[in-house]
């Protein structure tokens, strides 16, 4: 389906979501096909000869930091990679072994690693008042004035350190706005790591499976609905009526995992004019998607006008202090600051967020995608990479799925996360489920044993630097672990 806006978008063409769903319920009845043992092992040999120096401090840090690594999305199989350095396409890590990155800090770096025109005015910027200062910088306005100008549903946007922290503001807005209490969000969908909404994620159906530490209180007003269910949403809706009414829907606008569990393209309309009728808020998480998709977000894409609109990642360019909600003046002014105590507002804060260094990063990223027009570019980029997986799956008649929403690609060899839950066989569900996750993790430290990193093993953000060379170089090294595949003849 092409897009009549496609100019200026990621996306060139809406997949066909049907027959991606199709695919991925075939992947999930056959057998796994993971890496061959004698070829598993050579890639672990390689880490161990050839990474010694990650292994080392890797070693160390697990005396001082819990597991030995921060991040989730870092690898863990067979030890997390050491990074020194990082430029453009590419990763170094601290052995000298250089990668083609589609990590990409899980999506903020779209110009590519440490780009200078952004680095140089940030630079310019500490070097004259330094990191944060607390009070206001010119930035900040600048920063809510270009997202406007780009999102016209941002009438007012307030920054704030992260995406986990953008998702609590604007919950707690539209609790406050509507008097109401409870919020849907869509089953396996990822809103941070708040109490409240660490509720179904990554898997639909999984409820309260990872609330380790998280009373039954926190998320007793969260509800999820499954994927692409406009009936499902709207009999909450109405039964919700009876049990202190929706606040709000709060949804990932390409589907859960940043589109890993992609939506039909009408999806969004549908939930906007539902959210009219029941006179409940819209809430369109665009962490991943914001400047992405386009300069105007999903939401320019799905033609659809959130309420509230929540920001991460490239908000702050790749720097630290990424995040921020925006949205109707009525509603955001609801968030108005200062010292005062008491009064009616939904109180957030933050010592570091919407210092100088977040907010002119954030502007000056802005001005370089609008310059470079790189939500277009690094969706092309999307185009080739997935174009180039499709022709390998169909080479070596694998099962696996491939597909993409602009420059977010998706290589499903395990099918971990379409596991259905059947509530009644839960502990076979769950052991397939992590047996197919470590098949996924396993695939991750092939491709990067093979100069490739990326987001677990089965998603790849495309940046500006990811030119028709870089694109090609990593199908070859996919083509490589594609070879050594279980039942695979090379
Ligand atoms: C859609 C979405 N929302 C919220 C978050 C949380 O953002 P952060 O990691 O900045 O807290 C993420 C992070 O990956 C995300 O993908």
């Amino acid at each position: 389906m092409e897009n009549v806006n496609a100019k200026g978008f990621g996306i060139s063409n809406w997949h066909d979501t049907k027959e991606i769903y199709d695919k991925l319920g075939q992947l999930v009845h056959q057998p796994m096909r993971p890496v061959k043992r004698d070829a598993m092992s050579a890639y672990v040999k390689h880490f161990n000869e050839k990474c010694l120096g990650s292994k080392k401090i890797i070693e160390k840090a697990k005396s001082y930091i819990p597991g030995g690594v921060q991040h989730n999305l870092a690898f863990n199989y067979p030890f997390p990679i050491v990074i020194k350095k990082a430029d453009g396409p590419y990763l170094w890590d601290v052995d000298g072994n250089r990668y083609i990155d589609f990590l990409q800090a899980g999506g903020p770096i779209i110009l590519g690693h440490n780009y200078a025109p952004v680095k140089d005015r940030v630079t310019e910027v500490i070097n004259e008042c330094g990191p944060t200062e607390g009070l206001f910088n010119e930035y900040e306005l600048k920063l809510a004035e270009i997202i406007n100008k780009h999102m016209p549903s941002v009438e007012m946007f307030r920054m704030l350190g992260s995406g986990t922290e953008a998702d609590m503001a604007a919950i707690r807005i539209a609790r406050l706005a509507t008097g109401r209490l409870k919020v849907i969000k869509i089953g396996g969908s990822y809103h941070g790591w708040s109490d409240q909404m660490v509720y179904g994620i990554h898997i639909p159906g999984t409820g309260r499976y990872e609330a380790y530490g998280i009373p039954k209180g926190c998320t007793q007003n969260t509800q999820e609905v499954p994927p692409n269910d406009i009936e499902k949403l709207e009999a909450v809706m109405r039964m919700n009526r009876l049990r202190g009414g929706t606040a709000a829907v709060l949804l990932e606008p390409l589907g859960g995992e940043s589109g890993t569990r992609p939506v039909y393209k009408e999806y969004n309309k549908q939930v906007e004019e539902l959210c009219k009728k029941y006179g409940v808020l819209l809430i369109f998480d665009e962490v991943v998607t914001a400047f992405r998709v386009g300069l105007g977000g999903a939401q320019s894409y799905f033609n659809v006008k959130p309420d509230l609109t929540v920001f991460g990642k490239i908000i702050a360019g790749g720097y630290p202090g990424a995040g921020g909600v925006g949205g109707r003046k009525d509603l955001m002014s609801l968030l108005a600051a200062g010292v005062q105590s008491g009064k009616k507002r939904a109180y957030v804060g933050g010592t570091l967020s919407a210092s100088p260094l977040s907010s002119a990063a954030g502007y000056f990223a802005i001005c370089e995608i609008e310059k470079t027009n790189a939500c277009e570019v690094t969706g092309r980029a999307g185009d080739r990479l997935t174009n180039g997986l499709k022709q390998l799956i169909e080479k070596y008649h694998l099962p696996f799925v491939a597909y993409n929403q602009g420059s977010i690609c998706h290589l499903e060899t395990a099918g971990a996360m379409f596991i259905k839950i059947d509530i009644m066989h839960l502990r076979k569900c769950l052991e397939e489920i992590n047996k197919r996750k470590f098949m996924m993790e396993e695939f991750g430290a092939a491709y990067m044993a093979e100069g490739l990193i990326t987001l677990a093993g089965n998603r790849m953000y495309m940046s500006l630097a990811d030119t028709d060379e870089i694109i090609d170089d990593a199908l070859n090294r996919f083509e490589r672990v594609f070879k050594n595949i279980e039942g695979v003849i090379a």
